[in-house]
């Protein structure tokens, strides 16, 4: 019998906790699991060759299957400390210094078919995706499903030691008082009420800051569909690790790509409509987008002023499984 692995949406332990099955967010999670799995295997001279799937229409959709041919490799797993496993977030500040020439040009063969990777650096197209974050971020802070899941996903103290999931606020570059003041805007009728003076905007402009001074900013982009959304995912995570591994640090900002999905969706609400269009307009052509392709990701690049908290990781026993 063959040895196979596979990658699968886990319905009774996340539904209603993140993004749906076949959402691009989760494909892009799925496509850098991927990923990181290529790098594990090649690490240990194990080959993974794919096999076909059906992702949807399952109650546990699969995303990736694969025959393990060698699986008698001799290098134990414990002995290699990979880079994939020091990827992390870095939401903090970072200083002006620009990523060299030759971590550039390495970047850019990271691709995989039709993903694109564009890296900028100049002031004025920084300053427009600033504005088209802060613009997206400004819709996100003004519905309530954005902001119920964000309040969901939020972890505060013991809480995070506990759960070893969701988002630790101490990974978060919170000003004083900011912890209170998320515990509150967290309630909907809070953050609702609070909008009527503008605070939607104060969150967006804190939100967009640390674009607006980034010292460069990497777009990843290509067209829309399954399979594209697995690859640029891959691309995510091997720019994501590689940059890393440089001491370069990378916050990913999703929020321009999620409220243009969500309009595809038709998951903005009615009075959000027309600004949702114009992110959706202003990114096609601050990205110089067809009509069928999508930024699937912004990263925020550069040599950081300060060691993030890293975060919690499930156990391995939550999330996989033999079968025999
Ligand atoms: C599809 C996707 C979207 C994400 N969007 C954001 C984001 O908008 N802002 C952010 O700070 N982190 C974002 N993240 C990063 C995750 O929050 C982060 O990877 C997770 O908390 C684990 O932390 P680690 O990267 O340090 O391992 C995103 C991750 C994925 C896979």
């Amino acid at each position: 019998m063959k040895n196979t692995i596979s990658i699968q949406y886990d319905t009774e332990r996340v539904s209603d906790l993140t993004f749906p099955a076949d959402s691009p967010a989760t494909l892009l999670g799925m496509g850098a699991a991927i990923e990181n799995l290529y790098q594990a295997a090649a690490s240990i001279n194990i080959q993974i060759v794919t096999l076909p799937t059906h992702p949807f229409g399952l109650s546990n959709p699969i995303y990736f299957k694969a025959e393990i041919i060698d699986a008698n490799s001799t290098v134990k797993f414990s002995d290699t400390v990979l880079p994939l496993f020091t990827r992390h977030t870095n939401r903090f500040s970072y200083f002006l210094k620009s990523i060299p020439q030759s971590n550039i040009k390495v970047l850019k063969n990271l691709t995989l078919p039709s993903i694109s990777i564009d890296i900028m650096e100049q002031r004025p197209q920084i300053n427009k995706i600033a504005q088209l974050v802060y613009s997206a971020s400004c819709i996100r802070f003004r519905t309530r499903e954005t902001n119920e899941w964000l309040a969901k996903s939020l972890r505060f103290g013991k809480q995070t030691i506990d759960s070893g999931d969701g988002l630790d606020i101490d990974t978060l570059d919170v000003p004083p008082g900011g912890t209170l003041f998320l515990h509150l805007i967290g309630h909907w009728k809070i953050l609702k009420w609070l909008n009527r003076i503008g605070v939607y905007r104060f969150m967006s402009w804190i939100d967009s800051r640390p674009i607006k001074k980034a010292p460069a900013l990497i777009a990843i982009t290509g067209p829309m569909g399954f399979e594209h959304y697995l690859n640029a995912g891959r691309v995510i995570e091997r720019v994501w690790i590689y940059l890393n591994e440089q001491g370069i640090a990378v916050h990913p900002y999703y929020v321009v790509s999620d409220q243009i999905n969500r309009l595809h969706e038709n998951k903005v609400p009615e009075e959000l409509r027309q600004p949702a269009q114009r992110v959706s307009a202003g990114s096609k052509q601050v990205f110089d987008l067809q009509d069928n392709e999508t930024l699937y990701m912004l990263l925020r690049v550069g040599y950081p002023k300060k060691k993030a908290k890293r975060s919690k990781r499930l156990p391995l026993e939550d999330l996989f499984a033999v079968h025999i």
